[in-house]
């Protein structure tokens, strides 16, 4: 009974359904949430994919730094409460275009467990793909894409993940797929995430 929602009214029976949408876009939406280091290749993994699905047709959006950091969440930084309240609202944006039956593609670090956690809560199990993006902090160091990572070692970054700001890998058998970026190629991480995701978003 939250008084700020008393007199909030549903609406959605009268809307355009998910089934109508996904029909028409000849696809199933759902989300598939990247996560890992700074540097560890989640968004330009999650843009090569989007490319791929683009040229077999699907209507597929990413969210991540640049779409969400630079507008919606411009008020944000990166203390334990201003990266939770981040990836709560990434969550609900990500559920609405699931909802719309487009195929969403977020990338964020999510460095804690109970932060995937929450956004899985928010989602739902059926729409939640949790994929983590794995390469070691020295490894994302010495690739230092952004020069961030010189950047934290000189004391310049405050909260930086893996430094002074933890990140959590997942326990065994919770994330449903984990791309190694520093074990294998680009390519080979990218044939592994198409794989994972073709199959799923395809109509039935
Ligand atoms: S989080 O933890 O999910 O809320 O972080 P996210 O929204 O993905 O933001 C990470 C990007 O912000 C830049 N950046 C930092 N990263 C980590 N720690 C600190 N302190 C920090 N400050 C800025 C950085 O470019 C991250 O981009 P990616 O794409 O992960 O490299």
């Amino acid at each position: 009974n939250d008084p700020t929602q008393e007199n909030i009214f549903s609406e959605s029976h009268r809307m355009v359904t998910r089934g109508e949408r996904e029909s028409a876009l000849g696809q199933k939406g759902g989300v598939f949430w990247f996560y890992g280091l700074s540097g560890s290749g989640k968004s330009t993994l999650a843009i090569a994919l989007q490319h791929q699905l683009h040229q077999a047709g699907k209507t597929v959006q990413v969210l991540d730094g640049d779409t969400i950091r630079t507008g919606l969440n411009k008020d944000l930084g990166f203390t334990d409460d201003d990266r939770r309240e981040n990836i709560r609202r990434i969550a609900e944006v990500a559920k609405l275009f699931a909802n719309a039956g487009i195929i969403t593609l977020v990338s964020f670090i999510t460095p804690k467990r109970e932060l995937r956690e929450s956004a899985r809560e928010i989602i739902g199990e059926q729409d939640f793909h949790e994929i983590y993006v794995k390469a070691s902090f020295e490894e994302c160091a010495k690739r230092d894409v952004k020069g961030l990572y010189a950047k934290a070692a000189a004391g310049g970054v405050k909260h930086f993940t893996g430094k002074d700001s933890g990140f959590e890998e997942p326990d065994a058998g919770v994330a449903s797929l984990v791309v190694d970026t520093e074990g294998q190629s680009f390519a080979d991480s990218l044939a592994e995430l198409s794989g994972y995701v073709l199959p799923r978003v395809d109509a039935q």
